[in-house]
């Protein structure tokens, strides 16, 4: 396929709008699209990136897999077979591999209908901008992206290209959230007034760590690993800092750096945070004030709270949505728990939401948002009593594939329909969340206009709002 573009200038050429690439070349909808198999392409193929490709892999064709790393790249081929034998089906035909997505897009884009992105934070933003220039349709792991920046150039993009997109905040897609949501509506806990939300990540470390140089793992190109932020030596975490899954940067432990991560706030936010994002009107705060561990110019703190000043909207009146992450001296960061929740219940609870109103409230103990329940337990029995009766009002659209965001973007893809994370919500709930992120790196309270896009009370808060700079090669 002849190149129509150089790398250097793959973002900036307006050319593009008018080039066989700008409109998706599969929409597929009002074509008989019944049993219609997808040519999906993984980039990231190993990590989450293997769970994804599970999700879908048996309902359409995977084409194409994308890993800096070749040992994880065959490892993750060969489980994508297996899935295939599991099931009892014939293994499906292999997919091309290739180590550098810019490569497979100039070999065999034509060849391809949609990408998943399951990258550290940091390449979200380039894989799928080139995917959606390419009129690819796109599903993005969580956060969108690791800068408000970026989230909102890859928004325009997307929307511009009108391909359907997703991020990968399972939760969205699942039934307790809706309940929730409708719960609250319906007054089930009075008058929502207050919103706590909390995780014991990092899992990983985090706070100020230094580089240790180390020889580069055999199979992984570093350097497309990096991507578009500036080169350095391939490093470990110092001994005292490794874990068991985290001994240096790739896998997994990129989270606590800022270049390449948003540490436990943006890797825990799209979950924890979207019920309240949804239930609030999926309004933007205001104002954010912060209290943290130590950070560094390079790593996220230890743990974080953050107090997001939330506006009124037509469902809910201003309220405070507080935030704790991490452990301070050995305990978890907790925030202060409601009367009602029994302590064993809360002790459990790793990660949680309490939604409080002035009857009661709304609890749920893990990320997502999937078993949510009411206190008092009168008021539960109630709405489980109307959910079986059909008292209860189903307000919400459901998913047509409950807890699979990826098989939900396939199924818009094929049938028409919006995936419920498209763009038009996790970008401004992807804000939501890295907002927070410019109040714990400038360590004061930040406020925030947002038809600016800016922070309007500290002047080099607004430095973390874009990526400084971005290497020759990637189109930015
Ligand atoms: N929705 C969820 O529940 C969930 C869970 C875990 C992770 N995630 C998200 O998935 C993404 C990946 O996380 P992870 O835990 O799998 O990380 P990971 O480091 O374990 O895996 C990432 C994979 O991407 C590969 N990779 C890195 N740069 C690449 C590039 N430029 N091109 C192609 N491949 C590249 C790596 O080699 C690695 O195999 C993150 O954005 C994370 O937030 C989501």
């Amino acid at each position: 396929m002849p190149r129509l573009f150089t790398r250097r200038t793959f973002f900036n050429t307006t050319a593009l709008a008018g080039s066989a690439f700008a409109v998706p070349n599969l929409l597929l909808k009002g074509q008989n699209a019944a049993g219609k198999r997808l040519r999906l392409a993984q980039i990231g193929a190993n990590g989450k990136g293997l769970s994804d490709t599970s999700y879908v892999t048996l309902e359409h064709d995977i084409v194409a897999m994308v890993d800096v790393d070749q040992k994880r790249l065959d490892e993750a081929a060969k489980k994508r077979e297996k899935y295939h034998v599991d099931a009892n089906q014939a293994p499906p035909r292999p997919p091309k591999l290739y180590t550098d997505f810019r490569k497979m897009f100039d070999e065999m884009a034509n060849d391809i209908d949609g990408v998943m992105i399951a990258t550290p934070d940091h390449t979200h933003f380039l894989a799928a901008m080139w995917a959606i220039k390419h009129g690819k349709h796109v599903c993005v792991q969580k956060p969108m992206c690791n800068t408000i920046w970026e989230v909102r150039e890859l928004h325009k993009a997307a929307k511009e290209a009108k391909v359907i997109t997703q991020m990968g905040n399972q939760g969205r897609t699942m039934e307790g959230q809706r309940l929730a949501k409708e719960w609250i509506e319906q007054g089930r806990i009075g008058t929502l007034k207050e919103i706590r939300l909390h995780t014991n990540r990092p899992i990983w470390p985090q706070g100020p760590i230094d580089k240790v140089q180390a020889p580069t793992p055999e199979g992984l190109d570093w350097d497309l690993w990096l991507s578009s932020t500036p080169m350095e030596p391939y490093f470990e975490l110092p001994k005292d800092k490794q874990t068991k899954r985290a001994s240096s940067v790739h896998p997994f432990a990129w989270r606590g750096w800022w270049a390449w991560g948003s540490g436990a706030l943006g890797d825990m936010g799209c979950h924890i945070m979207d019920a309240t994002f949804s239930i609030l009107g999926q309004v933007i705060p205001t104002k954010i004030e912060v209290e943290s561990g130590p950070i560094s110019d390079l790593c996220a703190p230890n743990w974080t709270k953050l107090k997001y000043h939330m506006p009124a909207s037509e469902k809910q009146p201003a309220m405070i949505v507080s935030w704790h992450d991490g452990q301070i001296d050995g305990k978890p960061n907790k925030p202060e728990k409601h009367e009602m929740i029994k302590d064993d219940t809360w002790a459990k609870a790793t990660s949680g939401m309490q939604f409080i109103g002035t009857d009661g409230l709304v609890f749920e103990g893990d990320a997502y948002c999937k078993s949510p329940r009411i206190y008092p337990d009168e008021a539960y029995t109630q709405a489980r009593m109307d959910l079986g009766s059909g008292k209860h009002k189903k307000t919400e659209a459901r998913s047509p594939t409950p807890d699979n965001p990826q098989l939900e973007w396939a199924h818009c893809i094929v049938n028409g329909g919006l995936p419920s994370s498209n763009f038009d919500y996790s970008a401004a709930l992807t804000e939501f969340v890295l907002l927070g992120n410019l109040a714990v790196r400038s360590q004061q309270a930040i406020s925030w206009d947002k038809d600016a896009m800016k922070v309007t009370n500290v002047e080099s808060a607004n430095q973390f709002v874009k990526r400084p700079s971005y290497r020759p090669g990637w189109g930015v």
